[in-house]
């Protein structure tokens, strides 16, 4: 059976039955409307979706020239009142979150109300610290409830959060730091994970070294750790918390629909990771409109994403899009294997989740443990399954299939980017069949177009070809942090007019979208996003580094693993003692994502005669593709590639 012609389609009779978008025609219909008539269309779901204290004068105005977007100039809202204060009236006992804690036994309801009251205090927090609309605040901690409160309190006052994600190190949280001016950090002491705390304030200590214009610490108490605060900056989040009145109010600041909600940073193919920048109110719509249907989800379903909030998948779809819909989510601490490799499905049981949103990297190490975990538990409640981040394999497509969804779930396969702030192509699971591997059709807004080698679009069907997005939308990212002009160049000069998306695709004839991966020096690991500049950066910090060259290649579970070449300075000796420093070396530069999984030392890399590394052939030669090296007639020096062969290291 070839990719194409392999379709399920069992979950549709029963989703058309309800869904918000039944049938392909009335996608079509729609679709049609919102791109012909972006103005008109997003402006009705503005209406439906957000609640303005002042309407927009203009929906929509762009020039891709200059990299400038703007969608409904003049419009004032507020995030957090949109998330919050306007469900009161009528869902305010209405379960935001099931909050479960990596001990299965450590549990939290959090009400609308609830979650309102932690805002409104922590809001009252940040301000009496001195925190301003427009002001950076770095958030660093665990999958914990202050974690949404605090995102939440920041768009209550209009500061700009930032949240770095736990698993990177003290110096990713400097440059951050340093990269936006933020002067406050929100940390915890610490988290847990796997059924032993792990320490986070460390990171923010060493980071604090670096960084003496940060005013204020705020930490959260987690794990009694104990660990004493310094006087005068670090102050406990509880103890602040408590200087406040239960019910204390802050008013939602005005802000307007262009003003920044956050920053998040993200590796591209060159330089440090970029600040991208999203807004108040397309980054709200978009991410509300999307959760709604792409899930279609309805008020009484309890939908749980198992991303972190660190990551872009955890703001737009545990935090804002759920949030402002008014639904309920699920938000977990731990991790996949602890207690047992069973866990996921354990937490999809009690609290009878409907639809489910994980990564590919997920199912492929749970599917390694065998169905027998899956089928301990009740899985009836699920009626949708979802994954981000990178591309699905048939097999492990097959296997979530098959075994958590019973064959009756659609695969809703989403591909997106930190950029994109919200679902791009995606299923809609009311419309049509879906493929193993393929992530359907566009969202509604979405002006997709595959380019071949001359930048004219594609002309046959399974025609591979660079991914541009022809029209904005309202959540797509409106600038890096400080720097416009890297933004411009990055995404709208490389093919002038549009929006580049650094992804390979094609579609078949049935036109549907398959993602191919990168075309950039980015890779995807566990669905995570890191450069090869950055680290091949970090490896030449090394005293004995005098040249790296950092590829990605297939790996089984992270879907590419890091495969770094490593010449070393004359005076250093190879030895696996020091293929462990190394390694240790990029975790402590970037954090524990970033960790090499094969080191290779070579006295030469293969470069063209003008020096420029050719990863093409790296790729290949860690990839084991040795009959696949094509061309290497420019490389300066040919011998170089027989060495590299001949030491080539297998993944264990
Ligand atoms: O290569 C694509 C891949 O992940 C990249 C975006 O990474 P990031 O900004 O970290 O966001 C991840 C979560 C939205 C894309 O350029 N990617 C993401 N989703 C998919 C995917 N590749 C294939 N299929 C997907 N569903």
């Amino acid at each position: 059976m070839t990719e194409s012609t392999e379709v399920y389609g069992e979950h549709l009779a029963e989703f058309q039955k309800t869904a918000y978008i039944k049938g392909m025609d009335e996608y079509q219909k729609l679709y049609k409307q919102s791109v012909e008539d972006p103005e008109g269309f997003w402006a009705q779901q503005a209406e439906k979706y957000l609640s303005w204290e002042k309407k927009w004068d203009q929906v929509l105005d762009y020039d891709f020239t200059e990299a400038r977007i703007s969608w409904f100039s003049g419009g004032v809202l507020n995030a957090s009142y949109n998330c919050l204060d306007r469900h009161l009236d009528t869902i305010a006992d209405k379960i935001a979150y099931y909050w479960e804690g990596d001990n299965p036994e450590e549990t939290k309801a959090v009400t609308y109300k609830d979650l309102y009251t932690r805002v409104n205090r922590f809001a009252a927090v940040l301000k009496n610290n001195g925190v301003k609309k427009g002001d950076r605040v770095i958030i660093y901690m665990p999958m914990i409830v202050e974690l949404p409160v605090s995102l939440l309190a920041c768009a209550r006052i209009g500061a700009i959060h930032s949240v770095v994600f736990g698993g990177f190190s003290a110096d990713a949280i400097a440059n951050r730091i340093k990269d936006c001016g933020a002067k406050v950090v929100i940390t915890a002491d610490g988290g847990y994970r796997g059924g032993k705390p792990v320490s986070l304030k460390d990171n923010v200590d060493k980071a604090m070294e670096k960084c003496p214009d940060v005013e204020t610490v705020i930490v959260v108490n987690r794990t009694d750790s104990g660990i004493p605060l310094k006087p005068g900056k670090e102050v406990w989040w509880h103890e602040e918390e408590e200087k406040t009145a239960a019910d204390t109010f802050v008013a939602p600041e005005p802000m307007d629909a262009e003003d920044p909600l956050f920053i998040l940073y993200t590796s591209g193919s060159t330089g440090k990771p970029k600040g991208v920048v999203h807004t108040h109110a397309g980054y709200l719509l978009y991410t509300a409109i999307t959760t709604r249907l792409v899930f279609d989800l309805k008020d009484d379903e309890v939908f749980w994403c198992t991303a972190d909030i660190g990551w872009i998948t955890g703001h737009s779809y545990i935090v804002y899009g759920p949030l402002c819909c008014g639904l309920t989510g699920v938000m977990f601490e731990g991790v996949p294997n602890y207690p047992d490799f069973d866990r996921f499905w354990a937490i999809v049981e009690k609290y009878r989740i409907n639809k489910f949103y994980t990564a590919p990297t997920a199912i492929r190490a749970l599917a390694r443990e065998g169905e027998s975990h899956v089928e301990k538990h009740d899985l009836s409640s699920l009626s949708l399954l979802g994954t981000v981040g990178e591309p699905i394999n048939p097999e492990a497509w097959r296997w979530y299939y098959k075994n958590v969804g019973k064959s009756r779930c659609p695969i809703i396969d989403t591909w997106w980017q930190t950029e994109t702030g919200g679902h791009m192509l995606t299923p809609l699971p009311g419309v049509a069949p879906v493929k193993p591997g393929s992530c359907s059709f566009p969202f509604f807004g979405v002006d997709p177009v595959i380019l071949d080698d001359t930048g004219e679009p594609v002309k046959f069907p399974d025609e591979e070809g660079l991914l541009c997005i022809r029209k904005p939308w309202p959540a797509m990212a409106r600038t890096v942090y400080g720097d416009h002009e890297r933004f411009r160049e990055t995404y709208f000069s490389q093919v002038p007019g549009m929006y580049f998306t650094g992804d390979a695709a094609k579609k078949d004839a049935d036109g549907y979208y398959w993602i191919i991966g990168r075309i950039d020096d980015v890779i995807n690991v566990s669905g995570h996003r890191l450069g090869t500049a950055e680290l091949e950066s970090a490896l030449v910090l090394h005293p004995s580094v005098a040249e790296a060259a950092v590829v990605g290649f297939p790996h089984p579970i992270k879907g590419q693993g890091i495969y770094a070449f490593v010449i070393l300075k004359a005076n250093a000796t190879a030895s696996d003692a020091l293929k462990k420093e190394l390694v240790g070396q990029v975790r402590n530069e970037i954090g524990p994502i970033a960790t090499l999984d094969i080191v290779q030392f070579t006295d030469g890399l293969p470069k063209t005669r003008s020096g420029k590394i050719m990863r093409r052939i790296l790729k290949k030669i860690s990839a084991g593709k040795l009959d696949e090296l094509g061309d290497t007639s420019t490389i300066a020096d040919e011998s170089v590639i027989d060495k590299l062969v001949e030491n080539r290291v297998n993944i264990e």
